[in-house]
């Protein structure tokens, strides 16, 4: 049995301001359902500080323990800071930091090294999706992104299709139902059906209270990775209790 998930994905939004959100989410982990944030890394620790059950992530990571790498921040820091989770191969990082599934493996290994748990992202772009490639692109990616050794304890994927995020479009669930599938078929290829019928896959792109249940329903859906709609606790309550 999968616990479902709920995770919130700040990006670069929140100040020492926004933790009252996160204090005001207290209580929305409970058994059945996971709750995480990843807020901006400026706020790892004073979030994990406010010991509200939920449980605090990062958004990215450094393959390296140290060294020379001004600006970045490794997994160990980040476990150090009381974080629990690091989101790897984010679109946006993707995009914006020429992030390649190797890198995606390689952080998402180094993660693990510092006893964090993953969220991998994967996801196509609106012109893959409109030439019918989505399947081929998600397997690239999973077959280069994904390492070996994932197992449902160390790993979360999440299908985040490009299109979708920040935009207020969400694939039909009859999309969103072919890719989870597929996505679980692929992995217990690769892993074998206890390893994937053990790994959690979550949606992501433009989840909020008005459509959460209507996705959550769809097999192998195992909850959300909400970005705008988890800054505060008002948006993101109803989207934890879809769940429940
Ligand atoms: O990682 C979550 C994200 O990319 C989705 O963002 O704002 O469409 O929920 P949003």
């Amino acid at each position: 049995m999968r616990r479902k998930m709920a995770a919130g994905n700040w990006k670069m939004n929140g100040t020492q301001v926004s933790l009252a959100e996160l204090a005001a989410m207290q209580g929305m982990s409970k058994g059945t359902v996971e709750v995480l944030i990843c807020p901006p890394a400026t706020l790892i620790y004073a979030g994990a500080g406010l010991k509200t059950g939920i449980a605090i992530g990062a958004q990215d990571c450094h393959v390296a323990e140290g060294g020379a790498h001004t600006g970045d921040i490794s997994a160990p820091m980040l476990a150090d800071a009381g974080a629990t989770y690091v989101i790897t191969g984010h679109s946006e990082r993707r995009q914006d930091h020429g992030e390649t599934d190797a890198d995606v493996l390689a952080k998402t290994e180094a993660a693990w090294a510092a006893g964090l748990k993953v969220i991998l992202c994967i996801g196509e772009s609106l012109e893959q999706r409109e030439d019918g490639s989505t399947l081929d692109v998600l397997a690239a990616q999973l077959k280069g992104s994904v390492p070996e050794g994932s197992t449902g304890a160390n790993l979360v994927i999440a299908y985040e299709p490009i299109w979708a995020i920040g935009t207020g479009k969400v694939p039909s669930t009859q999309q969103i139902t072919e890719v989870h599938r597929f996505l679980r078929t692929e992995l217990a290829s690769r892993f074998g059906d206890e390893v994937a019928g053990a790994m959690r896959l979550l949606y992501g792109g433009s989840v909020k209270a008005s459509n959460a249940a209507e996705i959550f329903a769809v097999a192998d859906v195992d909850g959300a990775l909400v970005g705008g709609a988890s800054l505060k606790a008002a948006d993101f309550m109803p989207i934890v209790s879809a769940l429940n």
